[in-house]
């Protein structure tokens, strides 16, 4: 029998016909069998079912191959589909003829394995039904940002990746010799959307952002998915109202079409419900500040920045994303504008995210004067050399705007309630991994 020629359906399409005649084609997730019957368990990148091989049926040629049949191995075949409230999907096929089309050497990953072994063969655990439900919710999560703001009228803009200078602090610029000169990794695309605005006004963009931040924590990678925006003519509330209506969005998708990932990955949707129903929770530092102190009896001096601990706390108090606005400009990156009548205070904000899972959105209105700008630049100690083109923006019909970046894999990792944010992306990097 030739294989070439037959309509393969996917095993998710396989399942919604329920009975009849079907051919598969996939890789071995479970094998097990006697002398006379081999049950393997199918697996594709839409979900599994058990087939039978039964030698009566195939012979005992055939039946000797199935045997030798080991987890991974990639297959073809054709049977008839019935329902069986015994197996895995509740359905099974019965197999009329198969051909083997890779065979597998012995699967290194089995049960119980630790998660540095995982990370290891991540190119091999890729293939678990964890891995394949958290990256099919992270691909939802990607074009929902997309959807949300296309259609509030913005385009992709990029921004190059090798940049002259520092935008969020010179401790976490990782450098990288070009030719006779240094230059570093981005750490965000927004000081050149902050060149494009004044053409297009609306701009978004998905790109890797770069930090070297020793720290290893469940929430910093070295090499993230940074989702940015950026907008002439904003204000400091607009810049919020964008941040919760496309977190609202990528959550919603999910919970549309992704139902059985989430349960598949053991996370309780419902903790996801008031994120799309409710408002969030808008408060300033200083009020931040204040419910640390009477909720949680934390006394955190003016000033400080507010470190994981508090923001986990203070998180744990809402079942909304809080976002905190108006931080001391001392904490925050030079480019903030100051708050109207106070100049000690930014037009900063951070979106918190529920049960934990740390900042999700670091937003701001940007500052437009120029010797402000110089002075906190000088302030931070940076060289002024180097800003030139960014001084410029503002030289030339500059106009109030602004915008935000947020985090791919920590908006992943809370909505699947992961454990590491490296279960948020296919091959993670951090101070300790750079390989596979
Ligand atoms: O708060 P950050 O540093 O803000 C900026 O980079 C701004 N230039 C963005 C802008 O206004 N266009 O980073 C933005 C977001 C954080 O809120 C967090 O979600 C994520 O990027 N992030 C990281 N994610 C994973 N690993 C890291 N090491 C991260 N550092 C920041
Ligand atoms: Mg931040």
């Amino acid at each position: 029998m030739t294989f070439d020629k037959l309509a393969f359906k996917t095993i998710k399409e396989a399942l919604a016909q329920g009975t009849g005649k079907v051919a598969l084609r996939g890789w071995v997730y479970r094998e097990r069998g006697s002398s006379k019957l081999k049950f393997v368990v199918l697996r594709d990148g839409t979900d599994i079912i058990q087939c039978v091989i039964d030698r009566d049926k195939v012979g005992d040629e055939q039946f000797l191959l199935a045997d030798k049949l080991q987890i991974e191995a990639s297959l073809r075949l054709t049977g008839e589909l019935t329902k069986d409230d015994r197996a895995p999907t509740g359905h099974e096929v019965k197999v009329d003829a198969f051909e083997v089309v890779g065979w597998s050497h012995e699967f290194p990953i089995q049960q119980d394995q630790s998660p540095e072994f995982l990370l290891d063969k991540r190119h091999l655990w890729l293939r678990s039904r964890k891995m394949q439900a958290v990256l099919k919710i992270r691909a939802t999560v990607f074009k929902a940002f997309r959807e949300y703001f296309d259609g509030q009228g913005f385009i992709e803009f990029h921004s190059p990746i090798f940049q002259a200078t520092q935008c969020e602090g010179g401790s976490s610029l990782f450098p990288v010799k070009y030719f006779e000169a240094v230059t570093y990794l981005a750490q965000t695309w927004q000081m050149y959307a902050e060149a494009g605005i004044f053409s297009y006004e609306k701009l978004y963009t998905i790109a890797p952002s770069f930090r070297a931040e020793k720290s290893v924590t469940s929430r910093h990678l070295t090499e993230y998915w940074h989702a940015e925006m950026e907008y002439a003519w904003s204000d400091f509330k607009g810049i919020q109202d964008h941040g919760e209506g496309v977190i609202k969005h990528m959550v919603k998708r999910v919970l549309e079409s992704h139902q059985e990932e989430l349960a598949l990955i053991g996370r309780d949707a419902s903790k996801l419900r008031p994120v799309v129903d409710k408002p969030f929770v808008r408060m300033t530092y200083d009020d931040a500040l204040k419910l640390l102190k009477e909720k949680c009896g934390m006394d955190i001096p003016w000033g400080k920045d507010l470190r994981t601990v508090e923001e986990d706390k203070l998180s744990k108090l809402y079942d909304v994303p809080i976002i905190v606005t108006e931080y001391p400009a001392q904490v925050k990156a030079f480019y903030m504008k100051e708050a109207e009548g106070r100049s000690d205070v930014v037009q900063g904000c951070d979106f918190i995210a529920t049960e934990g899972y740390g900042e999700l959105i670091g937003g701001s209105q940007r500052e437009t004067d120029l010797d402000v700008l110089k002075k906190r630049l000088l302030d931070d100690g940076e060289d002024l050399a180097g800003y030139e083109y960014y001084f410029e923006t503002r030289m030339y019909g500059s106009v109030p705007h602004g915008g935000f970046g947020l985090g791919m894999e920590r908006v992943v990792s809370w909505i699947c309630g992961l454990d590491t944010i490296k279960d948020a992306i296919p091959f993670p990097r951090t101070p300790t991994r750079w390989t596979p």
